[in-house]
């Protein structure tokens, strides 16, 4: 733009335009006021509002709520325990308010901040009705410049700059706030929180304790009845479900329900045929005894029960989505939505000839969770 004034109209208000000089000394009201000519806006009318103390210790208690909110969300994030214990477990309540809470914290700061800049609008900032007449185009390099003042001006209407209190505490809680987002996306790529530390997901009531030896025990229809299994109750190409079994267990029917009823520990004890091709997985090759092979009983899709055999094809097939293992390579999934093999148990014979289980499954039972690796 030159130093002399152009002479044309501005914008709708017919007045000419100012030149570079008259521009930098126009004050950032005047600017403000030649903007909306240039842009063709009339301002109808403009009702500012008074001050008011008690609307603005309102604004501010949102604002410090919402604060204390993300905060209260960061600490509960990282600090709150969270990995699964077994219901059974004394400190497995304290866990379940993990979610409640972070949904809680995150919902209210989000929720307050909106308040507290809702409020402030209602309570602060003048009410205008302006109209601008429509036009086509890009604006031009002056219009440009006096829209930032007209910004400026605007924020200037919100009174904010009189407000120190009531600005500090909306960054603070846009902040936090946005801290929230800042947590929540880190912690998406932590992608496994509990590494290194012992998780019930991965224990099961097979795991040896005390040196006591674990039985493969029958599930019979007498109350406290104990059968442990022997290799001549199955037949070559038969299957049976059976259950963990101390000697410590006594014959408490309690005792043996309670560990009948526990979610991960029935498993499948397959005797194949003599001779069957067996490939077996790496890491595993001394899991069987013989032609015997324990495969946990829990599906690896959304952890149905499948104690179904085909000996003919010597698949397991589980009834609920129809996820089929071949028990001849691990039992490993060929077929339906479960892309994880079953857990194989690793299992021998003591010296008065019961099968017993010689150490836990070497991975989680049941469905995968997010940071196990399928195999
Ligand atoms: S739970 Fe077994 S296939 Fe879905």
């Amino acid at each position: 733009m030159s130093d002399e004034p152009s002479g044309a109209p501005a914008g709708g208000a017919g007045r000419p335009l100012p030149s570079d000089r008259e521009l930098s000394r126009m004050s950032r009201g005047e600017l403000a006021e030649l903007a909306a000519e240039l842009e063709d806006v009339t301002v109808v009318s403009r009702t500012p509002k008074p001050p008011e103390k008690r609307s603005e210790r309102a604004v501010l208690a949102w604002l410090v709520l919402s604060a204390l909110s993300a905060v209260a969300f960061v600490v509960v994030y990282v600090v709150w325990p969270h990995d699964y214990v077994a219901p059974s477990a004394g400190d497995h309540t304290i866990r379940l308010f993990y979610t409640p809470l972070i949904g809680l914290f995150a919902g209210t700061s989000v929720l307050s901040l909106g308040i507290g800049a809702g409020l402030y609008v209602k309570r602060f900032v003048p009410d205008e009705i302006a109209v601008q007449r429509r036009h086509d185009g890009p604006s031009d390099d002056l219009t440009r410049r006096t829209a930032t003042a007209q910004i400026a001006g605007a924020a200037a209407d919100t009174g904010l700059g009189r407000r120190p209190l009531v600005r500090w505490a909306a960054l603070g809680a846009l902040g936090l706030t946005g801290v929230i987002g800042g947590v929540l996306t880190v912690g998406f790529f932590v992608r496994n929180p509990w590494k290194g530390r012992p998780s019930a997901l991965r224990r099961t009531l097979w795991a040896p304790s005390d040196g006591e030896t674990v039985y493969l025990r029958h599930r019979t229809t007498v109350s406290g009845e104990v059968r442990r299994v022997r290799p001549e109750d199955l037949q070559p190409g038969s299957m049976i479900t059976v259950y963990p079994y101390r000697l410590s267990d006594g014959t408490d029917p309690e005792r043996l329900h309670e560990v009948d009823i526990t979610a991960d520990v029935p498993v499948m004890l397959f005797r194949l045929q003599p001779g069957a091709d067996v490939r077996k997985k790496r890491g595993q090759e001394n899991f069987n005894h013989g032609d015997y092979y324990a495969f946990s009983a829990i599906c690896t899709h959304l952890g149905c029960a499948t104690p179904q055999y085909d000996p003919l094809d010597n698949i397991s097939m589980c009834p609920c989505h129809q996820s089929e293992f071949l028990i001849t390579e691990w039992a490993r999934p060929v077929f339906g939505p479960a892309d994880r093999a079953l857990p194989q148990l690793p299992i021998g014979i003591d010296g008065e000839g019961f099968l017993i289980a010689t150490g836990d499954f070497i991975e989680p039972v049941g469905p995968s969770f997010w940071e196990l690796r399928s195999s």
